[in-house]
């Protein structure tokens, strides 16, 4: 498998969460309640699957392996990428923190959860798209065989040091509850 299909397939995941929250931050705005867990579980995954390991596989491993092919770091479509990645961080922040005061009972929080939440998940539909239809795709041309199998390497070893082994699995199975949660509402 290529490397970039490893992030192809691992943005299904991420935009499988992002629909599940959007459709809670909907029904936040309309005033009914949520699993406080479901808030606080998708802030955990967006900081550790979605940031620390995914966006950690693109800025330590594919960004840099295409600055070495010739695309440049500022003013192109890395530089873009990066400073998208910097306002997810933001967004994932204060969803964070709305979502802990939400977990306690703070209704007060819900607009600041809300907002966070919608923001966060039309930044990173838009991002995730650019990313396979433009970056990907420049990546495809660019990198030999060779090196997306060096790659796909160095992103199996981030896997094993920054979530560890069945983390994976069990993001993939608290999604799945989280769908069938989802789609009672
Ligand atoms: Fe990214
Ligand atoms: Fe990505």
């Amino acid at each position: 498998m290529k490397a970039t299909q490893v992030l192809r397939d691992e943005h299904d995941g991420i935009l499988a969460m992002l629909a599940i929250v959007e459709a809670a931050a909907r029904r936040l705005r309309e005033g009914k309640p949520v699993p406080p867990d479901l808030m606080t579980n998708a802030v955990g995954f967006f900081r550790n699957f979605a940031d620390r390991c995914h966006h950690g596989k693109e800025e330590g491993e594919l960004f840099p392996a295409l600055v070495a092919r010739g695309i440049p770091k500022e003013g192109g479509p890395i530089g873009v990428m990066l400073a998208e990645h910097d306002e997810g961080r933001a967004f994932v922040r204060g969803m964070g923190e709305a979502a802990a005061r939400y977990a306690a009972g703070e209704t007060a929080a819900v607009p600041a959860l809300v907002s966070n939440t919608l923001g966060y998940v039309n930044l990173l539909r838009a991002h995730i798209d650019k990313e396979n239809n433009v970056l990907f795709e420049m990546a495809d041309g660019v990198l030999s065989d060779s090196e997306q199998s060096q790659l796909f390497d160095a992103f199996e070893r981030i896997e094993q040091t920054r979530i560890g082994p069945g983390e994976h699995e069990r993001y993939h199975a608290m999604i799945g509850e989280y769908q069938k949660i989802a789609a009672e509402w």
